[in-house]
């Protein structure tokens, strides 16, 4: 994007040290690259299934920099590894300035009937107890260096989304963890903000389009839900939470939307006859 390759030689966060979840694919890797191509020494974590294309795309925007990131292997549904991806930053860099939580799951859209107690009890796990541990562990740090967080959150937390009632609970629960944090974490001067994208063209969400049964209309389907048009892009996504990082400076609790315009106006909602 023309924006982002002219706000590159800013260096707008030259030397913070930032953790960002499942950054090894979507929007995650949208806010690695960015905060890279900024200054930032990043850690980024994934699956170990997500390991060597986490390497990879570490070395290539380590031979671009202007800063530098590190993969680590952390699995955000267990604790004792989101422990270690904190310790491991720290030993690493000596301080947190910024945490992106990220990493989480969209499951196929079903009606409840379909969805067990566990299914939402596991997909709380990663989409909001990952977010909470994740935080948790990381004030600690962030409060000596007056540091952020920031959550990705989605639209639907206020819009909600049809046959998603398990994942449309997580980033409510998201929304208003991002709010209370904000309250408590203000008198140490850190700031805790989300973001909502709506529609952004990602591994997920081409896996909803495959798993539709009819590609190539989910993705026209998508792209119209958007006033402007289009999809969002991960780099889209990377501004916005850098702009949270480091210019946003007297806002906390708060949300930002990046949806194209997607929570605008009025459109059919009902199923087609
Ligand atoms: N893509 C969208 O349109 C959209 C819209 C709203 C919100 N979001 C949110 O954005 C975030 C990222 O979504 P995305 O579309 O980039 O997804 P994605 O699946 O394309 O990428 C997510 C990354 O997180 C990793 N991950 C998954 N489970 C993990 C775990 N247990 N531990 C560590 N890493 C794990 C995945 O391996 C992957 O690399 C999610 O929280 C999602 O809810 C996405």
């Amino acid at each position: 994007m023309a924006s982002a390759m002219l706000a590159a030689n800013s260096q707008r966060y030259q030397g913070k040290v930032t953790i960002v979840t499942g950054g090894s694919a979507g929007i995650g890797f949208g806010v690695v690259s960015v905060f890279v191509q900024h200054g930032a020494k990043v850690v980024f974590c994934d699956l170990k299934s997500k390991e060597d294309e986490g390497k990879a795309k570490a070395v290539e925007l380590n031979a671009k920099g202007p800063g530098e990131c590190i993969f680590f292997c952390c699995d955000m549904t267990v604790e004792s590894q989101i422990k270690d991806l904190i310790g491991f930053t720290v030993s690493q860099y000596g301080q947190i300035d910024c945490v992106v939580n990220n990493a989480g799951a969209h499951p196929p859209h079903k009606p409840i009937d379909d969805f067990s107690a566990e299914d939402l009890e596991n997909l709380h796990r990663l989409n909001v107890t990952g977010y909470y541990l994740m935080s948790k562990y990381s004030l600690p740090h962030l409060r000596k260096t007056q540091g952020n967080i920031i959550n990705n959150c989605s639209l639907v937390a206020q819009i909600s989304q049809r046959e998603a009632v398990p994942y449309v609970t997580t980033k409510g629960a998201v929304l208003s963890m991002t709010k209370a944090l904000a309250l408590d974490e203000a008198e140490n001067n850190v700031r805790v903000n989300s973001f909502s994208p709506g529609n952004v063209l990602t591994p997920m969400w081409e896996q909803a389009a495959i798993a539709s049964g009819n590609y190539d209309e989910a993705i026209e389907i998508g792209r119209n839900e958007q006033p402007m048009g289009r999809y969002g892009t991960i780099e889209e996504c990377g501004l916005l939470c850098l702009f949270l990082a480091t210019d946003a400076t007297f806002c906390t609790g708060i949300n930002i939307n990046i949806t194209g315009g997607a929570e605008l106006g009025y459109g059919r909602k009902t199923r087609k006859e």
